[in-house]
């Protein structure tokens, strides 16, 4: 089975369950126009996120890692009036990117995109009305995802929802002794969810038009 039927099998998928949707269409254009690197969640992984979102009545969403907007838009849309989304991104370009395709997508009163190194700008967010957030999606500087956790189970409650994207990475995960640290902080992530008593997690490999990879899915029990 290979790389190339995973992602036929996933425009397959995007075409009979996905409505058109120029709107997405249009930012991805715009991304790519921009020159921004082509590692967006897929179009179904935009559509688990947007129902995990809606299954968990999220009416508060923290990413952190916003490229072009693409994964904040497919969450965005699934909350209800009075929502708000805050999306931390550290190059001064991609959220400009983000904050236009928010727009166009007509988010923008919902949508925070905030410019830093998320480690500097997560402490503020302890004092922030969006806090504590319902859904947080990790999806950024895969060193940092220890970190990353931490501060999301700082900034949630008991129930809220936390998902980390590239967590198998072409399986590279299961290697200890890999000397890459992206993969030493999700190893360090998923050992620190495993080992929290107060947390419910799991991990799902996936293929796709993004290759083999997975999420790791989190309830905050207390
Ligand atoms: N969530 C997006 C993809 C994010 S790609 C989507 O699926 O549509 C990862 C992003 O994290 C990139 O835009 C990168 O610039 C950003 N990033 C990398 N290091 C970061 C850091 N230290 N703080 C905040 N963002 C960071
Ligand atoms: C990369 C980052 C991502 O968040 C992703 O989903 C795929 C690739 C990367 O940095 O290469
Ligand atoms: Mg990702």
């Amino acid at each position: 089975m290979s790389a190339d039927r995973w992602a036929v099998v996933d425009a397959y998928l995007t075409d009979t369950l996905l409505p058109a949707d120029p709107v997405l269409d249009d930012i991805l254009a715009e991304s790519a126009a921009a020159g921004l690197p082509d590692i967006q969640v897929s179009a179904p992984q935009g559509a688990l996120l947007h129902l995990l979102a809606r299954l968990q009545g999220a009416r508060t969403i923290l990413e952190v890692g916003t490229l072009g907007g693409y994964s904040t838009i497919w969450l965005a849309r699934a909350l209800p009036d009075g929502g708000r989304l805050v999306t931390l991104e550290s190059e001064v370009r991609h959220a400009e990117v983000a904050r236009a395709n928010v727009d166009r997508a007509g988010l923008g009163d919902i949508v925070d995109v905030r410019v830093g190194p998320a480690m500097d700008l997560l402490p503020s967010l302890a004092t922030d009305p969006a806090t504590p957030f319902d859904l947080v999606f990790i999806d950024a500087d895969k060193p940092n995802n220890p970190h990353y956790f931490a501060w999301a189970r700082q900034l949630t409650r008991p129930g809220s929802l936390i998902i980390v994207d590239n967590v198998v990475r072409d399986g590279a995960v299961a290697d200890s002794d890999s000397d890459d640290a992206g993969v030493q902080g999700t190893r360090q992530l998923l050992a620190s969810i495993g080992s929290d008593p107060a947390v419910t997690g799991t991990a799902i490999q996936t293929v796709g038009v993004k290759g083999y990879d997975g999420f790791a899915i989190v309830v905050v029990s207390s």
